[in-house]
């Protein structure tokens, strides 16, 4: 199968391997009317004017904007239930926190999530799949998280990996085993470390290890204890931190070489600066402080001392309710600083990169063709439009999907 797109203004986002940082985020490669050939899912030649023969389907962009489809690299999307009853206690003033520690947040969802049987949490994850897909994200990380104990994280995990078969674009699964806890703290992170993790070590070698460093949640020493040993087992960690309260996890996470520190809301100047300068990664998640108390992380201070960015939605029914990226990019735009193309190029290769994938994120021969064509001729209208859905169609292995 041969597609020729042509008349279309490509962000190509081509450069170097690796994290774009500093003045190459905002470097998106634009070709202003280029073309693209694509055969069998793979792109063979982007350029000004590419060499195509006579049997390749001719597609007119009509001088719309093509870019790489979206990487989404944190996403709670895996859950059972509903916290409306708590959204509207929030809308009280009740913080977000407060409800976690009330035995409310999180617990509420893995309750639900113990309930649900695999097939109904599978079924619920292609659905808010399929909403990430028609708004462009053609590559989505999601996370457990809601099981807490080890046979409901495999649950989880279980039914994460269901959907992704099922799935023509890319579901990559982390295993967030320290979510939160129950019971005695120090029992139930030995139990984590000694039991849940060997065990989803076992089923699903390889795969990324998370957690979620916060007062009310797992302290820092905790994290630690959990990540060092996810890692000497062969699983890159990830970590959320200093969504409310900054506990100190940014230099461990420097020091165990963690793939990346997401959230960064209360981060210190200091702890901005390590990041900045480390291999570690750093991930916004805009769409949280939009919907739970207005506080934003400092991306542009990071960009600007050099840190490598990745943008997401954290798609999640407490903190953010979003799945689209778009959304994440105009909320990065008016809140943490970043320009259009630095938002654009922090959620396709900067994600990409983060997520481990060299052939995505970015438009060029021998790339997978996960491509999104935007409704608009100027990228820019992606961050300045707030609440539509920007895509004309998206392109999943070469296949087109049309909203
Ligand atoms: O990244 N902070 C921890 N985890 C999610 C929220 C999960 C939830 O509230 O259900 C987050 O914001």
């Amino acid at each position: 199968m041969k597609l020729h797109l042509r008349n279309a203004r490509i962000l190509t986002l081509a450069g170097p391997v690796g994290p774009r940082r500093g003045k190459a985020l905002g470097e998106l490669g634009v070709i202003p009317k280029g073309e693209v050939l694509i055969e069998d899912g793979i792109i063979v030649a982007v350029g000004a004017h590419v060499l195509a023969s006579s049997d390749a389907e001719v597609i007119d962009a009509r001088g719309q904007v093509l870019m790489p489809g979206f990487v989404d690299c944190h996403t709670h999307a895996c859950w059972a239930g509903d916290r409306l009853d708590e959204w509207d206690l929030k809308l009280t003033g009740v913080p977000y926190l407060d409800i976690l520690q009330a035995g409310g947040g999180i617990h509420s969802t893995v309750a639900a999530v113990r309930a649900a049987g695999v097939v109904e949490l599978t079924s619920s994850l292609g659905e808010r799949l399929a909403m990430m897909l028609h708004e462009g994200t053609t590559t989505m990380e999601v996370k457990s998280g809601y099981g807490l104990d080890t046979k409901n994280e495999l649950k989880l995990l279980r039914a994460i990996r269901r959907a992704a078969k099922k799935w023509e674009c890319t579901v990559l699964t982390t295993a967030l085993l320290g979510h939160a806890f129950e019971g005695d703290l120090a029992e139930f992170v030995e139990m984590t470390v000694e039991e849940t993790l060997p065990t989803v070590s076992a089923e699903f070698p390889g795969v990324m290890v998370d957690a979620f460093c916060e007062e009310g949640a797992w302290p820092r020493e905790a994290c630690v204890r959990l990540l060092a040993q996810a890692q000497a087992m062969g699983h890159p960690g990830r970590v959320h931190a200093d969504q409310f309260n900054s506990l100190g996890m940014i230099p461990e996470a420097i020091r165990l070489g963690l793939r990346s520190v997401d959230h960064l809301e209360a981060s210190t100047n200091n702890d901005l600066r390590a990041l900045a300068v480390a291999p570690t990664m750093g991930v916004i998640l805009p769409a949280t402080g939009f919907h739970t108390d207005g506080r934003y992380a400092r991306a542009r201070q990071f960009v600007d001392e050099g840190g490598a960015l990745a943008l997401a939605t954290n798609y999640n029914p407490g903190s953010a309710p979003c799945y689209s990226m778009p959304f994440a990019i105009s909320l990065a735009v008016r809140y943490c600083g970043l320009t259009s193309a630095e938002a654009i190029a922090a959620c396709t290769v900067n994600a990409a990169t983060l997520l481990g994938l060299a052939d995505r994120g970015t438009i060029a021969p021998g790339q997978r063709a996960d491509l999104a064509l935007l409704l608009h001729r100027d990228e820019r209208a992606l961050a300045h439009e707030v609440g539509g859905n920007p895509v004309d169609w998206v392109m999943c292995n070469g296949r087109i999907i049309r909203n």
